[in-house]
């Protein structure tokens, strides 16, 4: 059993993942800011797994209070690097905003790394990096191309730092980059809870079928795809959760083959809007209401993921279909709809 700090674990991603990583018997400690997540997400945390994870709410863009706490938890062993901002057009509007944050954290937990000698971090990536990429299935090898965004911008600078950090100190890092992360845990206790008006497709039709969003934009049906429509590759929450457990497991049972290693998390599958669209309502019996509008500025046409190396070299596949992701989404929006109504 190993301590793991989870920054950003009481967000989307970092919540499931603090919960696959206590059921492997991790102890787990979070540090999150709260800017865009609740509080009671960890008593969610502790009604599935039955432990409580150590909480301490900074932010780790303050150097001091990011340095005092490494020097208060030497025991810490590994960290899984969640913490960022993550609205693409948001990131536009506000850059340094981005800069600052998602920067600054990733330098003062690499320095706080370095002075306590934890050598151990997974980093939350993404497939943003590849933008649209010349080939398909998208590998690790594939050329970064110029972000499209500051936020996207923020995760290539981000690789390059830890990348750069590494040559010159004793650290070990596993990129993870993601693809389209949707759905929640089966036990609809913990999913995405977008702040405001949300950016992402499932979200946005959850929302448009229990009722808070008036109709769902398409945007665009003119791109070069079979239905028009763009071509995502969608994965599993869950799925991904697990990822993250057998790549910090990884570097602490000395298993990883170089101290920078990249992978690619994904399906290896393609779906476009309109196909998700047609498995949530087809799993759910609900009919959602949308109509087809302009592209989106930014948006590529189509990128689904090379699994082979995750798979190969990981030893870590994606178990969970389109169909079950959407269910899974659409249970996670009926409990809080239900929460919400006994309030
Ligand atoms: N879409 C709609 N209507 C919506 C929302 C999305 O039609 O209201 C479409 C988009 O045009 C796109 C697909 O649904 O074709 C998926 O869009 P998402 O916003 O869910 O996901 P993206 O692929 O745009 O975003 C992902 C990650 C980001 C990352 C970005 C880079 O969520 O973190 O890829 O392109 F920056």
């Amino acid at each position: 059993m190993s301590k793991i700090l989870v920054t950003g674990g009481t967000g989307y991603i970092g919540s499931h993942t603090v919960v696959e990583l206590q059921n492997k018997g991790h102890e787990v400690i979070i540090v999150d800011n709260l800017s865009n997540s609740q509080i009671d997400v960890l008593d969610n945390i502790f009604s599935i797994s039955g432990v409580k994870p150590e909480f301490e709410q900074f932010d780790l863009f303050d150097r001091e209070k990011t340095l005092d706490f490494f020097r208060r938890h030497n025991e810490i062993d590994a960290i899984i690097h969640f913490a960022a901002y993550k609205a693409v057009g948001e990131s536009v509007e506000n850059p340094l905003m981005y800069y600052h944050n998602n920067i600054f954290s990733l330098v003062n937990i690499l320095t706080g790394m370095i002075e306590n000698k934890i050598d151990t971090i997974v980093f939350s990536s993404s497939c943003t990096v590849y933008g649209q990429p010349d080939e398909l299935p998208v590998d690790e090898n594939a050329p970064i191309k110029k972000a499209m965004s500051p936020y996207g911008n923020t995760k290539q600078i981000s690789e390059e730092i830890i990348t750069d950090t590494l040559h010159s100190s004793k650290l070990k890092a596993i990129l993870l980059r993601y693809f389209n992360p949707i759905g929640a845990h089966e036990s609809a206790k913990i999913g995405e809870l977008p702040l405001g008006i949300p950016n992402n497709l499932v979200p946005f039709i959850t929302q448009t079928v229990i009722g808070i969003r008036e109709q769902l934009k398409v945007f665009g049906d003119d791109y070069k795809t079979p239905d028009g429509t763009p071509i995502r590759d969608y994965i599993h929450v869950v799925d991904l959760a697990k990822a993250h457990v057998i790549a910090v497991d990884r570097m602490l049972e000395h298993k990883n083959k170089k101290n920078l290693e990249i992978f690619n998390l994904g399906t290896g599958n393609g779906y476009s809007v309109l196909e998700v669209i047609n498995s949530f309502e087809k799993v759910t019996g609900e009919k959602l209401n949308y109509k087809i509008v302009d592209r989106r500025p930014g948006d590529v046409t189509e990128v689904w993921a090379d699994t082979k190396f995750a798979n190969d070299e990981l030893g870590w596949k994606a178990e969970k279909g389109i169909d079950e992701m959407n269910l899974s989404a659409w249970k996670w929006e009926l409990a809080l709809d239900a929460k919400k109504k006994t309030k």
